[in-house]
């Protein structure tokens, strides 16, 4: 077995450090106007001007079991998908508001359909609340708020109550966790009330962030807990909770506590392209190489990561969002041994240069990722004397290996006992990542 001892957590993240790789979904109004999920508050809206989007919300070709095959196939595991956005809309039949899926032209429960497809393919589900509501009444406008740009903003607040909104928020969520069957993971957005956290030019001194006081974090917490305690949570409810969440950014080490030095538990999130909701002229898509690397490089530092869609307004992934799933079915579908129940390396194994390892969590199989090709041979220092039997993942063929020193041209150089050569084929393959697996003795 692997050392690796983690902070324990509340939530079961057993399955969850065993499977690595989710999907997330941005789907709501934002959807419509197909320019960023944070459009209410980039183009100041009103919700009068925002109405629109809710009249003609009509995702017509959502086939939510379509969403399910086509993570199942990028060898995704697991799904978070939005349940309610900053702008406040739900996508479930709530009784608590009327902004809900089920007064638009759609009608129907799309957190309901989602739920029984995901589950249908043997996918976990999570559901996504946003603790921001730029719609709820009792929502006090503050510095992200669409409406802290009007000048009867600070007046509106003095009729506005946030206590009465965290019950909202309790209410919600009780019924989420009460009507949809097992929840894995509940995922919370977002708390910005830290020192230093971004706040525009135009914030007054009046417009606070938000956290755990406002969100009433705590009892919110031990309401989910009450209802299922299995389920995890993640940390943005400004209160500690079982993962941790880095975002837009590819950690370079295992993420520790920033307290205790102890190894957390931690999903890194990512978009494919700049958005997380549909954006249809937004052009900074990540290429297939990064796509690959960065899986790779979550799981070769303990973690996971969770790829971003946003269908369109129709319902459907667009071609954009098709294309960069198949990178991940094509890899996934040769390599995904060194992803699934793996983790970081153990210390004694050094990743050779433009290389990524991952180890399998029962200690016998090592996986080195070649980022950059190498040409000819890769030298291993440290790993003579430990590996059975080396072979490329993809198609399984045998690679050869030799000990103390590089073969035939590298006479007299870089000789060492530890020191374990292999041999790389001259031309790489057409695997984007080509992964070689070493059964350690
Ligand atoms: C950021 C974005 C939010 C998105 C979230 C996903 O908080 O502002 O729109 O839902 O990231 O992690």
């Amino acid at each position: 077995m692997t050392s690796y001892i983690t902070k324990k957590t509340m939530g079961d993240t057993s399955w969850f450090m065993k499977d690595r790789f989710g999907m997330f979904i941005h789907f709501g109004l934002y959807s419509v106007p197909a320019r960023h999920e944070w459009i209410k508050n980039t183009e100041q809206m009103t919700d009068a001007e925002y109405d629109k989007y809710f009249e003609f919300f009509n995702p017509d070709m959502l086939d939510a079991k379509e969403w399910a095959r086509a993570a199942k196939k990028a060898g995704m595991k697991y799904a978070v998908l939005t349940t309610k956005h900053h702008e406040g809309f739900c996508l479930f039949d709530s009784e608590y508001t009327d902004y809900k899926v089920t007064n638009t032209p759609y009608g129907k429960d799309i957190i309901k359909e989602f739920v029984e497809a995901f589950r249908e393919e043997d996918l976990k589900v999570g559901l996504y609340y946003s603790l921001i509501d730029w719609h709820h009444p009792e929502f006090t406008i503050d510095f992200l708020h669409p409406l802290h740009f009007h000048a009867d903003a600070e007046e509106l607040n003095k009729t506005r109550d946030m206590k009465k909104y965290a019950q909202y928020m309790r209410d919600q969520v009780r019924e989420l966790l009460t009507n949809y069957g097992k929840i894995d993971i509940m995922w919370f957005d977002y708390s910005y009330n830290e020192e230093g956290s971004y706040r525009p030019p135009t914030a007054k001194a009046w417009m606070k962030g938000k956290g755990k006081d406002d969100w009433e974090s705590e009892k919110l917490n031990d309401l989910i807990r009450s209802i299922q305690p299995d389920i995890i949570i993640n940390n943005r409810m400004d209160i500690e909770q079982d993962i941790w969440t880095p975002e837009q950014y590819m950690p370079q080490k295992w993420l520790t506590h920033p307290k205790t030095g102890e190894l957390v538990t931690w999903e890194a999130c990512h978009t494919f392209s700049g958005s997380w909701g549909y954006h249809r002229d937004e052009m900074t898509w990540k290429t297939p190489d990064v796509l690959i690397n960065l899986l790779i490089n979550c799981v070769s530092c303990g973690g996971n990561l969770i790829m971003n869609v946003g269908p369109t307004a129709r319902g459907y992934f667009d071609k954009r969002a098709e294309n960069a799933l198949e990178v991940y079915a094509e890899w996934m579908k040769y390599n995904s041994s060194s992803i699934y129940g793996c983790t970081m390396a153990e210390p004694e194994f050094k990743a050779p240069n433009g290389c990524r390892l991952t180890q399998s969590v029962d200690g016998k199989r090592l996986y080195v990722h070649l980022i950059e090709y190498p040409y000819a041979f890769l030298e291993m220092p440290g790993f003579a004397g430990k590996v059975k039997f080396a072979r490329l993942l993809h198609d399984g063929s045998e690679i050869i290996m030799t000990e103390k020193k590089v073969p035939h041209f590298g006479v007299g150089l870089n000789e060492n006992d530890d020191l374990l050569v292999l041999s790389i084929p001259r031309v790489k393959s057409d695997m984007l990542v080509p992964v070689i697996e070493l059964i350690l003795k």
